[in-house]
């Protein structure tokens, strides 16, 4: 598709990656113009400021509501007043490690039944750091094909030997591992997945994963960002459900952005991992630690998550989301994926999605529309995300507003064809 005709309801940001020149005119103009083309017809949905306490908010990863939660803020202003204290100044691998660095870490280990943990400022610089630090180019790297931007990319950056399998594909998984250490049974062969995906709301089959990574002798890096905290009985994600946390060889990250109230990330393993990652790992060493404040926070919404409160929030979403998803199939919308906290809502065609976006976005209903390359062409979502805080109430009305936008959309759209 060429360039200059690329309408508002047309194209994805993978039409101008090939960008070139001298000038910075040159180069972004183009993505400019189209963004603005966009931008004018309120159908670009990307760095929008919104007051997130008051629109009705389906698309904030704060599934427990600990980003407002009254006991976190304040034993902030309490950590505040004692300590005087906000930030770490320095990279975690020199004098960037405070005693709330250590706290945190010894719980999260101890909870994971893990021998070490190191905290990492953001859950995509402890993933892109556990991939980065622990492998190199003798390794061989077997990858989900969807798994996350900061894995993909410190995959690539970490070997040649890097191939992916279909997503969640056991079978296929197999194939390739077979294959992979008949060619090399000397050096490590590591595998790479999540246990939550979040475009899809899907997991792979762990039970059977961890089979092969014993069979193959290989190692699993998995990332927990999108469950742990949320799902399980303790709340310790998946990997509870399958009963994971002891088995050999594994390495578990994740983030804090989603369950903990706060930005920050963690990799958890065993002890031969922390020297490792503490002078290997690039964004361990190069980028300042996380803040006594961040870990203050972190430490204070574990305590929340493994208690008695964490259960009854657990319960609570589990419920909404029973709900929310009856609720999509009652009024006719199509819910891919597991009943998760999130709910992933088939649009199909772009243009219609980016109608109904900028239709729903006006009234005050904040979803995150994902569309291609995100998500297949022609297949785009909302990913519609719950909080254990929300009420059936307003999810009535969300999903009412999605239903009256999509039918105005179809109308509309037939009108057109007309
Ligand atoms: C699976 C997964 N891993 C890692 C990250 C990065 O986490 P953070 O936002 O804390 O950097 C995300 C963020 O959305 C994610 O979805």
């Amino acid at each position: 598709m060429s360039l200059q005709i690329l309408g508002p309801f047309e194209g994805s940001g993978l039409n101008f990656m090939n960008f070139s020149g001298k000038t910075l005119a040159e180069r972004y103009a183009p993505f400019n113009q189209w963004g603005m083309l966009r931008e004018e017809q309120h159908l670009w949905p990307f760095g929008l400021t919104h007051d997130s306490r008051r629109a009705m908010n389906f698309g904030t990863q704060d599934y427990l509501g600990f980003s407002q939660n009254q006991a976190i803020i304040n034993s902030v202003r309490e950590f505040i007043e004692k300590h005087g204290i906000i930030h770490s100044a320095g990279s975690p691998t020199l004098t960037g490690r405070t005693v709330w660095t250590d706290q945190l870490e010894e719980k999260l280990a101890a909870v994971l039944k893990q021998k070490t943990c190191l905290v990492f400022p953001s859950g995509w610089m402890a993933c892109f750091g556990a991939v980065s630090g622990l492998i190199n180019g003798k390794d061989t790297i077997v990858m989900d094909a969807l798994a996350h931007n900061c894995l993909q990319l410190a995959a690539r950056l970490s070997s040649q030997n890097l191939y992916k399998f279909n997503h969640n594909d056991m079978a296929h998984l197999e194939e390739i591992l077979e294959k992979s250490r008949q060619m090399d049974d000397k050096n490590g062969l590591f595998v790479i997945t999540e246990t939550l995906f979040s475009m899809n709301s899907d997991a792979p089959d762990l039970r059977r994963l961890m089979e092969l990574v014993h069979k193959y002798e290989a190692i699993l890096i998995i990332d927990t960002a999108h469950d742990l905290g949320v799902i399980g009985e303790k709340g310790l994600g998946l990997l509870e459900t399958y009963d994971m946390h002891n088995e050999k060889n594994v390495i578990i990250c994740g983030a804090f952005s989603k369950a903990f109230g706060t930005n920050g990330g963690f990799v958890a393993g065993p002890e031969e991992i922390r020297k490792q990652l503490t002078i290997m790992s690039p964004t361990y060493i190069f980028s300042t630690g996380a803040s006594p404040l961040q870990c203050h926070v972190a430490s204070k919404s574990l305590d929340l998550i493994f208690s008695e409160e964490g259960s009854r929030l657990r319960r609570r979403l589990k419920e909404l989301v029973y709900f929310t998803v009856d609720k999509f199939h009652k009024n006719g919308f199509t819910v891919n994926g597991k009943p998760t906290q999130i709910v992933p809502v088939l649009i199909g065609h772009e243009r219609i999605a980016r109608m109904i976006f900028r239709n729903v976005f006006d009234q005050g209903l904040l979803i995150n529309l994902v569309e291609f390359p995100a998500v297949p062409k022609g297949k785009a979502i909302f990913r519609f995300q719950l909080m254990a805080t929300h009420q059936e109430a307003e999810i009535e009305k969300a999903i009412e507003l999605m239903k009256v936008a999509r039918v105005k959309v179809e109308k509309e759209m037939m009108e057109l064809i007309d």
